[in-house]
């Protein structure tokens, strides 16, 4: 039987009890589906500063080396210790490092509104259109976030912080790459969004995608400049298919994006590095964080871990059936009107308030 090794990072905040649903998720895949998860859980975040002093402990970075894929949940406590040095806090020690480490360049966001979560979006229904299908692409490796130099020194008269936004020719043609290949199988838009007005790294982004898009005659390719593109999601966002961002930009206008969708706790993602031979290596996580004022009250949406670990089957261990059963069964469950408090409001008929474990069981049972 085909077996996959996976190693399970659920992390600090909401992680655990997120992680805890897709497991049981992923397990009755399991059975209904025929193939064998091997699934390792190991700490990461707070939670690997509090078993073993580091936020990504040699153990945990070991097991990721030894797994097809990483499922995450999440990391971060921004009230825990001001004064760990900002190199060892869990989103640079922990979550960069692994995006790093694995050359996980490639995020994927798909940001769907449901008709059935309508109410939840905040645009009128006029905006809405005939439903919201963003697939963003971001650049993961690149720009801003990992730019050198990247430091803070002392100056007369105070400090000087110093952030570098940083791409090369193959950076983007990699990352344009994936974005054309997506559109593909989707409604063939890519809009590539920089900030050619303004940024030497933005002009060079649109040269290089433009180039890179005359391989693909059959998609349509069109340019935005960020700061438009963060307006044109509020005012009209069905006009977008696939939107192509470099990492910051993407960081941005994903969370964007996600709100359109209804709530943060319904984004998924997969972060891919290169593909070898049939392999994918993976590393998938919910985009939303790990919301500590709800973290262990059974109040968090699992929706995103559960759709990650769809992503993860379809995108590492090509089960698509499997990958496709999941997502079948999480709109099963919003059509049927069970609610995290994220997605609940108050007057809509036939809705059901209810808790994490309670939202993992309503998909468990629509496998
Ligand atoms: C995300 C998050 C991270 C990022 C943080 C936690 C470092 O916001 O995955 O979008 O900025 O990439
Ligand atoms: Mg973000």
């Amino acid at each position: 039987m085909k077996t996959f090794k996976i190693a399970a990072l659920a992390g600090d905040g909401i992680g655990p009890e997120v992680m805890r649903e897709a497991i049981k998720v992923l397990r009755l895949t399991e059975t209904k589906f025929g193939f064998r998860l091997d699934l390792a859980e190991a700490p990461v975040g707070w939670a690997g500063i509090d078993a073993a002093g580091k936020a990504l402990p040699d153990a945990t970075l070991a097991l990721c080396k030894s797994s097809d894929a990483i499922l995450f949940g999440s990391v971060g406590l921004p009230d825990r210790d001001p004064t760990i040095p900002k190199a060892e806090r869990p989103e640079r020690a922990a979550l960069l490092r692994i995006r790093k480490e694995f050359g996980l360049f490639a995020n994927l966001r798909p940001v769907q509104l449901p008709k059935a979560l309508a109410h939840a979006c905040p645009l009128s229904k006029e905006r809405q259109g005939g439903g919201i299908d963003i697939l963003v692409v971001r650049e993961l490796t690149g720009g801003l976030y990992f730019g050198q130099p990247k430091k803070t020194e002392d100056i007369a008269g105070g400090q000087r912080a110093i952030d570098t936004m940083v791409y090369t020719t193959p950076e983007i043609e990699r990352i344009a790459h994936v974005a054309f290949k997506a559109a593909r199988l989707r409604r063939k838009k890519v809009t590539s969004i920089d900030k050619a007005n303004v940024l030497e790294n933005g002009v060079l982004w649109r040269e290089v995608v433009t180039r890179t898009g005359q391989q693909y005659p059959d998609v349509t390719l069109e340019h935005m400049f960020v700061d438009n593109g963060a307006m044109q999601l509020v005012l009209r966002p069905t006009q977008f298919d696939v939107m192509l961002c470099e990492n910051m930009f993407g960081d941005i206008l994903s969370d964007e994006a996600a709100a359109l969708a209804g709530s943060l706790g319904m984004l998924p993602s997969a972060s891919l590095g290169v593909t070898s031979g049939e392999k994918t290596f993976g590393f998938y996580e919910p985009a939303g964080g790990t919301a500590p004022d709800i973290a262990g009250k059974n109040l968090a949406n699992p929706l995103a871990q559960i759709l990650s670990a769809a992503l993860m089957l379809r995108h590492s261990f090509g089960l698509n059936e499997a990958a496709a059963a999941i997502e079948a069964a999480v709109k099963n469950a919003i059509t049927a009107g069970h609610r995290t408090g994220d997605i609940f409001s108050p007057g809509e008929p036939n809705a059901r308030k209810i808790g994490t474990r309670e939202m993992g069981d309503a998909v468990a049972a629509a496998i």
